[in-house]
């Protein structure tokens, strides 16, 4: 009787204690209290719980509003990064360039897309530079740090300050998969970081051949 009288008071310190602990912490500003940990954006993302992708509004390298919707009919591959990522970034951005030239003339049906998870950097002619050094139609995309968060978590992307940089040399840990879109404007899946653009190019290729039929 006294082991399951224990029971119910162990229970209502526990649940006490976790009702308490978001008081406890600092006061988080309403975005931040609702935002997703890095674990359980990439186990929605590795798990398939969606939905995962849709519609967005942003800035691209060149000052104009763009949205997903002017690229139906085509496959958008989607990338989130920043310019001054040391190596990650590069890599992929350089692989998913060099599948898409790989394609010919199938290329022009894939819309390669670089959304920056750091604005505060990552201005328009900086990105106009970055997306350049690429890929002649890789399209830039920016916007307020609010609109970025909104899309990336749509997309299930993580991303955060980190590192020991002071100032603005800080480093931004980040999901590095390559996002597919297909031409319905319908969440494909997602390539692993590192992919080699031969494994790209045969991926875009199968989805570009693609008959409607799974
Ligand atoms: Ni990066």
């Amino acid at each position: 009787m006294l082991r399951w009288a224990a029971r119910p008071g162990l229970a209502a310190i526990v649940l006490a204690a976790l009702t308490l602990a978001p008081l406890l912490t600092a006061a988080p500003t309403t975005a931040e209290e609702s935002e997703p940990s890095a674990a359980q954006l990439m186990d929605d993302l590795m798990w398939d719980r969606g939905p995962i992708g849709g519609p967005f509004t942003l800035t691209d390298h060149t000052g104009k509003q763009r949205s997903d919707s002017e690229f139906r009919g085509k496959l958008m591959v989607v990338y989130f990064g920043y310019t001054s990522c040391p190596d990650v970034c590069p890599t992929d951005l350089l692989s998913i360039s060099q599948a898409i030239d790989a394609l010919g003339p199938a290329g022009d049906g894939v819309q390669p897309i670089f959304i920056s998870v750091d604005p505060e950097r990552d201005t328009l002619p900086r990105l106009a530079d970055y997306v350049a050094a690429f890929h002649p139609r890789l399209i830039g995309l920016t916007g307020t740090p609010a609109e970025i968060k909104k899309v990336a978590l749509a997309y299930k992307a993580y991303y955060a300050k980190g590192g020991a940089g002071e100032g603005k040399d800080y480093v931004i840990d980040h999901t590095g998969v390559v996002y597919l879109i297909g031409r319905g404007g319908e969440y494909l899946g997602f390539v692993p970081p590192q992919t080699g653009p031969q494994r790209l190019e045969e991926i875009l290729r199968q989805q570009l051949t693609y008959d409607g039929r799974r």
